[in-house]
Parts: structure tokens; C-alpha cells; sequence
């Protein structure tokens, strides 16, 4: 079956993600895939819980484009030394259409390892330090539409009701697996890798 990516409220994207114990072939080939989805759908960060994977890693290319910037996949990160208060705008592709504002430290020190299970270490700013803290948010079970201020919300409001009347009606449709076929799905797949 090919990745796909899940649309909030799908419940793998409330799933708090166990670290990863085992890199294999079919891991890296995940990820190839998840590089794939994320520039067709112009995307510049692509947590694993995002295409109902329950595995500790994203991915991110900060110029969205497999020509330019440079693609880092980041595994069991951790944040630290979290410095500053920045507020810019975010989406989300699992929350298509919807942007908000949001606040954040500006600065964050981020360690995590490579796919190579090569140690990196990033002091981080701006905009990557943004995507790096919504990533890691998505690996939690966390959305940024959680992280609106009252007046946010409220703008979200109807955006996000309507996100689930859509997957109501995928589940009436038969579309959507049930909570519990989604759960034992999860707790197969972390089996073989973590
Ligand atoms: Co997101």
C-alpha cells in the first residue's frame, strides 16, 4: 500500500510516537516516500505520524523543492535550549487550506540522528526552527491548531468542523479503517521498529 497522508482528526496524528530502535530497508524506503508526497503537495516538513507511521522521525527541506535546499531526515529528535518568543503563520497538510498564527521560541537547539544513525546536532533559527518545533509537536500526537491563541481559534472554528464532518463521513462510507483496526495497525508497525 502506498503512503498517504492523513487528515486531521484522523487518530495516528494524536498517536505520541515511540523512538526508533531499527533502521531498515523498508524504513529508508518509507522515507523516500514520504520525501515523494511531501513536494507533490508542496509541503516543507513531513512528520512520520503524518503518513500513519508511529516512528520518531520527520523529514524537511526547507525550500520545498528536490533541486534546491537540502533534505534532512530527522530521527529521535530532541529539543533543548529554547531561547526567544517568535509568532508567524503556520499550516499544516494534514490540516490543507487552514494557516494560523502562531508563537514559539525563536530559537532552539535541536539533536537528533540521521537515517545513517549519524549524530546531528542544529542551533536553529527562524523559520527552520519553526518547522523543527511544529514537526516535533506532530511526533507528541500535537497540531498546531492546538497552539492558537482564543481569537485563532475562533477563526478556525468552522475550518476545522468541517474537517470532521468530512471524516465522519468517510467512516460512514467505509472508507476510514475504525479506531480499533487504526490502533492494532499502530501497535504492529511499532513492533518491528521500536
Ligand atoms: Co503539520
Amino acid at each position: 500500500m502506498p503512503l498517504e497522508i492523513i487528515q486531521y482528526p484522523h487518530p495516528t496524528l494524536r498517536h505520541v510516537s515511540k523512538p526508533l530502535k531499527k533502521i531498515d530497508a523498508g524504513l529508508r524506503s518509507l522515507v523516500g516516500e514520504m520525501f515523494a508526497l511531501m513536494y507533490q503537495h508542496n509541503g516543507i516538513g513531513l512528520a512520520a505520524n503524518q503518513v500513519d507511521l508511529p516512528y520518531r522521525l520527520f523529514i524537511v527541506n526547507l525550500k520545498g523543492d528536490p533541486q534546491k535546499g537540502e533534505e534532512l531526515v530527522l530521527v529521535n529528535p530532541v529539543l533543548s535550549r529554547r531561547k526567544g518568543l517568535s509568532e508567524a503563520e503556520e499550516g499544516c497538510l494534514s490540516l490543507p487550506g487552514l494557516y494560523g498564527q502562531v508563537k514559539r521560541p525563536a530559537e532552539v537547539v535541536l539533536d537528533a540522528y540521521s537515517l545513517e544513525g549519524k549524530p546531528i546536532h542544529l542551533e536553529l533559527d527562524d523559520l527552520f526552527a519553526r518547522v523543527v518545533q511544529h514537526e516535533i509537536d506532530h511526533l507528541d500526537g500535537r497540531l498546531f491548531i492546538d497552539r492558537l491563541n482564543t481569537t485563532g481559534a475562533l477563526a478556525a472554528k468552522p475550518a476545522i468542523e468541517e474537517f470532521e464532518i468530512q471524516f465522519a463521513s468517510q467512516r460512514e462510507r467505509g472508507e476510514m479503517p475504525s479506531e480499533d483496526a487504526i490502533a492494532a495497525r499502530i501497535v504492529e508497525l511499532e513492533s518491528l521498529r521500536t
